[in-house]
C-alpha cells in the first residue's frame, strides 16, 4: 500500500473522531452550532472523502488492471487536501466568532486549495482508468 494511501485512511479516521466530539459538543451547547459548517465538512471532506480517496487510489487501479498513473500526484493531493481542509475550517471557525474580513478571504483561499486537490484526484483517476488496455 502506498504511503499516501495509508495516510489518507488514517487521517480520515482521525477526522471522524474530532468531528464526532465537536458534534456532541454542539448537542450539549447550542451556541457552538455556529460551527456546523466545520463539523459537517470535517465529516464530509475529512472522514468521507478522504476514506474514499484512500480506498479509491488502492482499489480502482487494481480493478482496471493498471497501476495508478501518477503516484507522486497522489502524494501532492494528500497534502493539498489536508492543508486546504484545515485552513478552510480554521479560518471559517475564526470568521464565525469574529468578523475580521481577512478570515473569510483566507477561508475561501484554502477552500480553493481544497478544490484544486479534488481536481488532482479527478485527473489522476481518469488518466489511470480511461486509457484502453493494449490488446
Ligand atoms: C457522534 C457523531 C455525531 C454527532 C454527535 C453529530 C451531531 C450533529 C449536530 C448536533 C448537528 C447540528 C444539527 C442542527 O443543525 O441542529 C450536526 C449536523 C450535521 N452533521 Fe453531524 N454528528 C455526528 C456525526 C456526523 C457524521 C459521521 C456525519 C457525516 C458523515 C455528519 C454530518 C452532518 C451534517 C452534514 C450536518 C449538517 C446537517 C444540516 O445542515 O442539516 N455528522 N451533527
Ligand atoms: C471544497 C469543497 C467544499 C466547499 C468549499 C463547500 C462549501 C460549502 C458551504 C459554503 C456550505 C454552506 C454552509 C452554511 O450554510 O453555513 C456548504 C454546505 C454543505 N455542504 Fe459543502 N462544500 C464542499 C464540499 C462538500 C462535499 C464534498 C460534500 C459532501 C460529500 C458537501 C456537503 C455539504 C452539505 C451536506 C451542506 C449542508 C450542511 C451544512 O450547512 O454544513 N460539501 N458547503
Amino acid at each position: 500500500m502506498d504511503r499516501f494511501v495509508r495516510n489518507f485512511i488514517i487521517i480520515s479516521i482521525f477526522y471522524l473522531g474530532v468531528s464526532s466530539v465537536l458534534g456532541v459538543c454542539m448537542l450539549a451547547n447550542p451556541s457552538l452550532l455556529s460551527l456546523k459548517f466545520v463539523h459537517s465538512h470535517l465529516n464530509l471532506l475529512g472522514w468521507v472523502s478522504m476514506m474514499i480517496y484512500g480506498v479509491g487510489y488502492h482499489v480502482l487501479p487494481r480493478f482496471s488492471g493498471r497501476p495508478l498513473k501518477y503516484p507522486k500526484m497522489g502524494e501532492v493531493q494528500f497534502w493539498a487536501a489536508n492543508i486546504g481542509l484545515i485552513g478552510m475550517l480554521l479560518f471559517s471557525a475564526m470568521d464565525a466568532f469574529s468578523a475580521v474580513p481577512a478570515y473569510k478571504t483566507l477561508s475561501v483561499a484554502f477552500g480553493a486549495l481544497e478544490v484544486f486537490s479534488i481536481g488532482l484526484f479527478f485527473y489522476n483517476m481518469l488518466a489511470t482508468l480511461l486509457p484502453k488496455t493494449a490488446a
